[in-house]
C-alpha cells in the first residue's frame, strides 16, 4: 500500500475538445501521483454550478493557490475530508475556485486513493461507496450521438441529439454497432447530396428538420439492426430548456404550449418506439416532466439532466413529483465525487436507472467510464465517434475485460 496523504496539488490550464480552455489537476502524495481533466459544457443547466465563474480560468487557478494549504496532509482516502474542504474554500456555488477545478480535485483524489491501494477506479469506487447501497458493478450499454441540432450545432433541428444505442451483448460491440450506424448515415447524407459535415460531439449536422431526421434515424437504426442481428434503440435529448421562450418550445416550424409539446413528445416516443428521451420539457418544470412519464410508463426512460443537474435536493423533489424514472450524472454539474454519491444512492434507493454523462466539450480522460461502472449505470451516454469519446468507450470495454477475467 502506497501512502495517499496528499502532499501537493498543481492545476494546469489545458485545452478542451473544441480549444477552449479547462484545468487537469494533479494531485501527489509522497509515493505517487494522479490527475483528472475536466470538460466543459455548451448548453448548460442554469442550476449547475459554474465551471469557471466569468469563464476566467486563470483568477480560479489563482484563487485557488491561496487555498491549496488547506488540502495538504489530508489522506486522499477520505473522499469526503477532500470534499468538505472543497465547500469551505471554494466559495458559494464554488464561485471562488470554479466547479471545475473542485470536480478536478475531488477525482483525482479518488484516483489518488484508488491507486494507493493498487486497485482500479472503479473497483475503489464500488469497493469503497456503491457497494453498500447495494449497488451492483455492472457495464453499461453504449448511447451514443447520431445526429445533432440545438445548442450543439448550427441549422434546423431543434432537438439537441438524437441518439442511439445497440443492445445486443458484449459492450464494444455495441460500441462498433453504433459506429456502424452512424458510418452508414453518413454515407446516405453524401448520396443524397447532403452536408456530411459533424457537430461539436461527432454527431452529423445534417441540414434537415426534426421530423426529417428522426425519419432517417429510425431506418439507419432498423437497417443496421437487421444487418448486425441486433437491436438498435433509439432516443432524444430535447435539452428543451434551449427552445423555450416566453411559455412556449419553439421549433423552426412550429411552436407548442407545456400540454401539447406533452403531447407532441409522447407522439415522438409512439412513432420514432424512443426508448430514451432526456430533458424533453424546461428545466423547472416538474410537472411537465411527470405528465409525460404518466403517459408513457415504462416504455421509455424519461431523463432529467439539466433538470436535475447532479443535484440531490432535486432529484428528491423529482423522485417526490414522480417526475423521471432517469437520472443523468454529470460530476461537474454538482463539483464533488461526494454529491454526485448522495446522487446515485437517493436514485438508487427509489428505483431511478442513472446514466453517467460525458460533456459536448471533453477531454481525453476516461473517469466517467469508471464511475459508469461501479454506479451500477444503465447506460454511458459519450458519444459514437472522435478521440475524446472513444477513449471512454475504450475503457468500458478494458474493464468488461478484467471484469470478464476475476469472472
Ligand atoms: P452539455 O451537453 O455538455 O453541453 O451540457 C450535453 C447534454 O446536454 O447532455
Ligand atoms: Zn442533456
Amino acid at each position: 500500500m502506497k501512502n495517499s496523504e496528499i502532499s501537493e496539488i498543481r492545476v494546469r490550464k489545458i485545452m478542451d475538445s473544441r480549444g477552449g480552455f479547462t484545468v487537469e489537476v494533479i494531485v501527489e502524495s509522497e509515493d505517487i501521483s494522479s490527475n483528472a481533466m475536466v470538460a466543459n459544457s455548451t448548453s448548460t443547466g442554469s442550476h449547475e454550478v459554474c465551471a469557471f465563474p466569468n469563464g476566467d480560468v486563470d483568477a480560479c487557478i489563482s484563487n485557488f493557490e491561496t487555498k491549496k494549504k488547506d488540502f495538504i496532509g489530508i489522506d486522499a482516502i477520505e473522499q469526503k475530508a477532500v470534499d468538505d474542504t472543497l465547500k469551505s474554500v471554494g466559495g458559494e456555488g464554488f464561485g471562488f475556485i470554479g466547479g471545475n477545478i473542485a470536480t478536478g480535485v475531488s477525482i483525482a483524489a479518488a484516483k489518488l486513493a484508488a491507486k494507493s491501494l493498487g486497485m482500479e477506479l472503479y473497483e475503489y469506487v464500488h469497493a469503497k461507496f456503491t457497494k453498500q447501497y447495494g449497488i451492483r458493478k455492472s457495464i453499461p450499454r453504449p448511447l451514443g450521438n447520431l445526429i445533432g441540432g440545438g445548442a450543439h450545432s448550427n441549422n434546423k433541428m431543434s432537438i439537441q441529439e438524437i441518439l442511439i444505442s445497440a443492445d445486443s451483448g458484449k459492450f464494444m460491440k455495441n460500441a462498433t454497432i453504433n459506429a456502424q450506424a452512424h458510418k452508414e448515415l453518413g454515407k446516405r447524407l453524401k448520396s443524397m447530396g447532403m452536408s456530411t459535415g459533424v457537430n461539436i460531439e461527432g454527431a452529423w449536422n445534417t441540414g434537415l428538420g426534426d421530423m426529417e431526421n428522426l425519419k432517417l434515424a429510425k431506418s439507419v437504426a432498423m437497417d443496421v439492426g437487421k444487418e448486425t442481428s441486433s437491436r438498435i434503440e433509439l432516443g432524444a435529448d430535447f435539452a428543451a430548456s434551449e427552445f423555450f421562450k416566453d411559455g412556449r418550445y419553439r421549433y423552426s416550424d412550429a411552436s407548442f404550449d407545456v400540454n401539447g409539446h406533452v403531447e407532441f413528445v409522447y407522439g415522438l416516443i409512439r412513432d420514432f418506439s424512443l426508448s430514451y428521451v432526456e430533458d424533453p420539457m424546461n428545466e423547472d418544470d416538474f410537472g411537465g416532466f411527470a405528465s409525460l412519464l404518466k403517459k408513457s410508463g415504462k416504455s421509455c426512460m424519461i431523463v432529467g439532466d439539466d433538470l436535475y443537474t447532479t443535484n440531490k435536493s432535486r432529484v428528491e423533489e423529482g423522485i417526490k413529483k414522480l417526475a423521471t424514472n432517469g437520472v443523468l450524472i454529470k460530476v461537474n454539474q454538482i463539483g464533488t465525487l461526494s454529491d454526485t454519491l448522495d446522487v446515485i444512492k437517493v436514485s438508487h434507493e427509489n428505483g431511478l436507472a442513472t446514466i453517467v454523462s460525458h460533456r459536448s466539450r471533453e477531454t481525453t480522460d476516461n473517469f466517467i467510464a469508471h464511475l459508469a461502472v461501479a454506479f451500477g449505470s444503465k447506460f454511458i451516454k459519450t458519444g459514437i465517434v472522435g478521440g475524446e469519446r472513444v477513449s471512454k468507450l475504450n475503457e468500458v470495454a478494458r474493464i468488461e475485460e478484467i471484469e470478464s477475467l476475476v469472472g
